[in-house]
């Protein structure tokens, strides 16, 4: 069990109602299901039964109620009426990450400064709360953004370009001034995921219509968000963004791919519920795998598990990772 998880248990215990802390018990069951403890998952979700029943909303990670119930007005697009954000379902909030220690340290510190924010705001401090991460596709911006929202206890939501962008005047602004009004009212992280478009829209200077106009709205409102919770803007484009946008944010910083020490973690994370053989070489591996992003590694790890446990056996040798290889080669390269 992470560490962090381990804390959060026992603050919630010492502090914390009964619901909270099975709240907390229930991400415990979640996460050692993910790491394929199959069978201890299921004895520890029975004994959670068998001493409450928590609802629905005693699922979300923590202090939130984070039903999309308790966001009364989830802010919809007017005409249309399609909801302009998604909440996240708790349980589904993703927090494992394998990074580089500096990276990993800013991330922290994000969290640590949310954390602090009573402390902090005592001697007229606020935590960085606007933070864009950018990077290459599959190097867990996405995963970051739900990484921060579990640590933080903070409810995901994730807004929704699709219905954002609305081809009537003026109209797609209005709704993302909504959608930052909802943020303003109740604690959340508002995920702005894949948001190319404000940094390649600057370069397009002919560019009329409603992108423009999303883009200059998200600009002042970014200037002016000082909600009680986070915003996560992500990007994969980091050659075109300009320091006009960089400087909206309280921090800016980017996701590598992985270096040979995380790729050999991530390999071995990827095997946990497995036995590994003693004739893989995991540096050697990793340093050939080097180049390929977080998310193609995991591709990898995970279908070389699945076809040792096809040919029935939950032993991991090089034999299957040499396969999966030969499979990504085959179909994309190795260029990641
Ligand atoms: N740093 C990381 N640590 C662990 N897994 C990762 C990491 N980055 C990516 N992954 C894996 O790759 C998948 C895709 O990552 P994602 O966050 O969607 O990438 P991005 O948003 O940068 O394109 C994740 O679901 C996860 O399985
Ligand atoms: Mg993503």
């Amino acid at each position: 069990m992470k560490a962090d998880l381990l804390k959060r248990l026992f603050k919630a215990i010492r502090s914390e109602p009964p619901s909270k802390v099975n709240v907390l018990l229930a991400s415990i069951v979640e996460e050692e299901r993910r790491k394929g403890h199959v069978e201890l998952a299921r004895q520890l979700a029975q004994i959670l039964e068998r001493s409450s029943q928590p609802s629905p909303e005693d699922l979300a990670p923590s202090g939130f109620d984070t039903s999309e119930r308790s966001f009364k007005e989830l802010p919809r697009s007017r005409r249309s009426n399609a909801p302009l954000v998604t909440v996240v379902p708790p349980q589904l909030i993703r927090h494992q990450m394998v990074l580089r220690e500096d990276i990993e340290r800013r991330f922290a510190r994000i969290e640590r400064e949310y954390a602090a924010r009573g402390r902090l705001s005592k001697f007229g401090l606020k935590p960085r709360k606007k933070i864009l991460l950018f990077g290459r596709p599959g190097c867990g911006k996405t995963l970051g953004a739900e990484r921060l929202a579990f640590n933080t206890g903070l409810p995901l939501l994730k807004v929704r370009f699709d219905s954002m962008i609305s081809s009537y005047f003026g109209e797609s602004a209005t709704n993302l001034r909504s959608v930052f009004d909802a943020a303003m009212e109740k604690p959340c992280l508002l995920l702005l995921d894949e948001c190319d478009f404000v940094a390649r829209s600057r370069n397009e200077k002919n560019d009329v219509g409603e992108v423009p106009r999303v883009v200059n709205t998200l600009l002042q409102l970014l200037d002016d968000y000082d909600a009680p919770g986070l915003l996560v803007a992500t990007t994969n484009i980091e050659e075109s963004l300009d320091r006009a946008i960089f400087r909206r944010f309280d921090d800016v910083f980017e996701i590598p791919k992985p270096d040979s020490p995380q790729i050999q973690e991530l390999l071995r994370l990827s095997f946990s519920a497995l036995v590994v053989s003693k004739n893989i070489k995991w540096k050697e591996l990793s340093e050939r795998l080097n180049g390929l992003s977080a998310a193609v590694v995991v591709t990898v790890a995970q279908s070389a598990a699945k076809l040792s446990i096809l040919d029935g056996r939950d032993t991991i040798s090089l034999a299957e990772i040499e396969r999966a290889i030969a499979e990504l080669e085959e179909t994309r390269g190795l260029q990641g």
